[in-house]
């Protein structure tokens, strides 16, 4: 089978079609034709060789989590059948440390993503195979697991409801489009900012309520505080952001952060923070149950995950090119 390698650390020319061998299923795992990968941040870092994850004794790798098709193969143990259509959740956890026993399982002591996915065909674990019922398709399937689950476990642990006013510095991307129509479904107010006039005008068909085009931070504090004083901040950017999200939000608002795209450095004014009784709240990914949740929403017609493009395998330096030019609005998929 084909697989979209990265064979050097240097940005998206760094990946290369190599030929491997089929994949076959162990005990409890299954392999599963891919329809359907949506990339991420995370993969163009690997990318571009800024993760501790991957260096270049590992080459070639083969990433990409979001993994949406059929079931090829079921191994032993495997509660699963071929041509199953299903999702992958990419969480991979121990199962027997605290978070595992109790919950949540993405808050796992020895929490790691699986790889692979940038290929034909995927060997998975088969109990973290999520199936899909009709009228969901494979490519709209695999723009969630990563973007989405991330935003929905975000909103939860910032307590969002009806009428909140959530604020999404970088609302253009994977986590940020996620976050404004997942921040609607729940029957909150969105304001999200850009650098790019032409993206936000999307937004607002995308459930955005306002938009805020800019970069400077102090221009950017005093347009969004015209909107209103946000009840949560939804951060995936970090950086100045973090110091911005929480000036303005309000007295005992909540700030979930799960990035660091803007800079893995931010200045918080503590007396602020204390005098404000206002929270920072780490999170990473979402819980299997969490995905299940976004493919009933998806079924049942109150969730379209935004897909900006669609590239061939064969084409995926492209599609990763697009990610670092921020061309972006929504998610990019590569299909097979
Ligand atoms: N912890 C987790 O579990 C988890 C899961 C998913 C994602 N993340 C993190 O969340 C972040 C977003 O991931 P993603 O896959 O959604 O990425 P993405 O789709 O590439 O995000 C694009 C967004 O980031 C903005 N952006 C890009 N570079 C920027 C910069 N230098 N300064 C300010 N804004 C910038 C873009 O703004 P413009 O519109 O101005 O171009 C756009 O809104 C990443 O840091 C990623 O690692 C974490
Ligand atoms: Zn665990």
């Amino acid at each position: 089978m084909r697989a979209a390698a990265f064979t050097e650390l240097i940005g998206p020319d760094g990946v290369s079609l190599i030929e491997q061998s089929d994949p076959e299923p162990g005990p409890g795992e299954a392999t599963v034709d891919v329809d359907a990968c949506a990339i991420n941040r995370h993969d163009l870092w690997i990318l571009e060789g800024d993760s501790a994850m991957v260096d270049t004794d590992d080459l070639p790798f083969v990433s990409g989590l979001d993994v949406a098709g059929t079931v090829a193969a079921a191994g032993e143990g495997a509660d699963v059948e071929p041509g199953d259509r299903v999702v992958l959740c990419p969480n991979e956890t121990c199962g027997t440390c605290r978070f595992c026993r109790e919950g949540p399982e993405n808050q796992c002591e020895r929490f790691s993503l699986f790889h692979g996915g940038l290929a034909e065909t995927a060997r998975v674990r088969a109990d973290r195979l999520v199936s899909l019922p009709d009228g969901v398709d494979t490519a709209t399937a695999s723009a969630l697991p990563t973007a989405y689950m991330t935003a929905y476990r975000m909103l939860q642990r910032a307590q969002v409801g009806p009428g909140d006013l959530v604020f999404v510095p970088g609302a253009t991307g994977g986590v940020g489009v996620a976050s404004v129509q997942l921040a609607a479904v729940l029957g909150a107010r969105t304001v999200g900012t850009s650098s790019s006039a032409a993206k936000l005008d999307r937004l607002a068909d995308l459930s955005l309520d306002h938009a805020v085009q800019g970069t400077d931070p102090d221009e950017l504090r005093d347009a969004v505080g015209a909107v209103g004083t946000p009840d949560a901040v939804l951060n995936h950017l970090g950086g100045a952001y973090t110091e911005l999200g929480l000036t303005l939000m309000r007295r005992g608002g909540r700030m979930v952060v799960c990035g660091r795209t803007a800079g893995g450095r931010s200045e918080i004014d503590v007396p602020d923070l204390f005098l404000g009784h206002k929270r920072v709240i780490g999170s990473t990914m979402g819980t299997q149950g969490d995905l299940e949740t976004l493919v009933e929403l998806v079924a049942a017609g109150d969730l379209d995950p935004e897909v900006e493009a669609t590239y061939p395998l064969a084409a995926t330096g492209d599609a990763f090119a697009a990610m670092q030019d921020r061309e972006a609005v929504g998610k990019i998929l590569v299909t097979n």
